[in-house]
């Protein structure tokens, strides 16, 4: 491999057709929705069983074997089919592929706290990104039977039927969904103080514990709206473009691009970001 050489004089990748690509992305699809179907068995097969925990940090952060699992059969199953792509998976971080190969992002496992608990709030998430664009998006709750895929520019679905964004306009009547960080007990930065401004100004505000899942379900018009911070590239690359593809808006905090490795959200039903983007900005402090 030339990684020396400059981005200018990188030999030009092959230029493809639109319909040339829909078949590449549907191939793509296709094989993250079976790799997602085979890790999700392998979780249903830990669920409410009694597991040796590990904690990554704080007490907080956890892994069990079947996030070690479900993760290996999706990664051997990339490397069977597509032994030049590269993969970032959470457990096992990057695995090496050809340079301008798609990047798989994994989390095997989104929502361990929930599984390690005996709760069915949990899911797998896969991404695959072509020339550092989200193309095809995974998320699959398998405790739950939701199935959502997602293809840039072919809309998102659920089980296979198209899904779309609320309606909602009112930050008053809105239903949202957050999380916090696994550093919350010691970091300011932790996203209590804006937790507690809205929570006083919408209907609700839900803790899932599975940001995929989070996304997925503004996706579906469940949720009008989520916002968190602190994630990984694992947690909201597939949810976020669901929710792109299901008509919602997604930025930053301050209305800027998302940066995968940043992992500052927010996700709306596109109607209520203004209201979203102004009240996240209004809070100051941290508790
Ligand atoms: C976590 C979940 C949770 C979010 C955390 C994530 P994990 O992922 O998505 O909802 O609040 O920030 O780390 O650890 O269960 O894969
Ligand atoms: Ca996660
Ligand atoms: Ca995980």
């Amino acid at each position: 491999m030339n990684s020396h050489l400059a981005v200018a004089e990188r030999p030009a990748l092959p230029q493809r057709s639109d319909a040339e690509r829909t078949q590449e992305d549907l191939q793509l699809l296709d094989t993250a929705l079976s790799l997602a179907a085979a890790a999700g068995e392998v979780l249903m097969s830990g669920l409410g069983r009694s597991l040796i925990i590990e904690t990554k940090s704080e007490n907080t952060d956890l892994v069990t074997r079947f996030d070690r699992e479900a993760e290996a059969v999706i990664v051997d199953g990339l490397r069977a089919r597509y032994p030049r792509h590269r993969i970032l998976a959470e457990e096992g971080g990057e695995r090496p592929g050809e340079r301008d190969a798609p990047l798989w992002i994994i989390d095997p496992l989104d929502g361990t706290t929930n599984f390690a608990h005996g709760l069915p709030l949990f899911s797998v998430s896969i991404a695959c990104l072509v020339a550092g664009q989200t193309r095809v998006g995974v998320v699959y709750a398998p405790a739950l039977n939701y199935r959502f895929a997602a293809v840039r520019g072919q809309g998102a679905t659920c089980n296979g039927r198209p899904i779309g964004v609320s309606q909602t306009a009112a930050l008053d009547s809105a239903l949202l969904t957050t999380g916090f960080p696994y550093d919350r007990r010691t970091s300011p930065e932790n996203n209590l103080a804006q937790f507690v401004a809205l929570k006083k100004r919408v209907r609700g505000i839900r803790r899932l514990g599975s940001a995929a899942l989070d996304l997925s379900l503004v996706a579906a018009g469940r949720f009008d709206g989520y916002w968190e911070m602190k994630l990984k590239p694992w947690d909201i690359a597939a949810g976020l473009l669901l929710c792109e593809e299901a008509g919602g808006q997604v930025s930053s905090w301050t209305g800027g691009p998302v940066d995968l490795y940043r992992g500052e959200v927010l996700a709306t039903n596109r109607l209520l970001h203004p209201s979203m983007l102004a009240a996240l900005s209004e809070v100051k402090t941290s508790l």
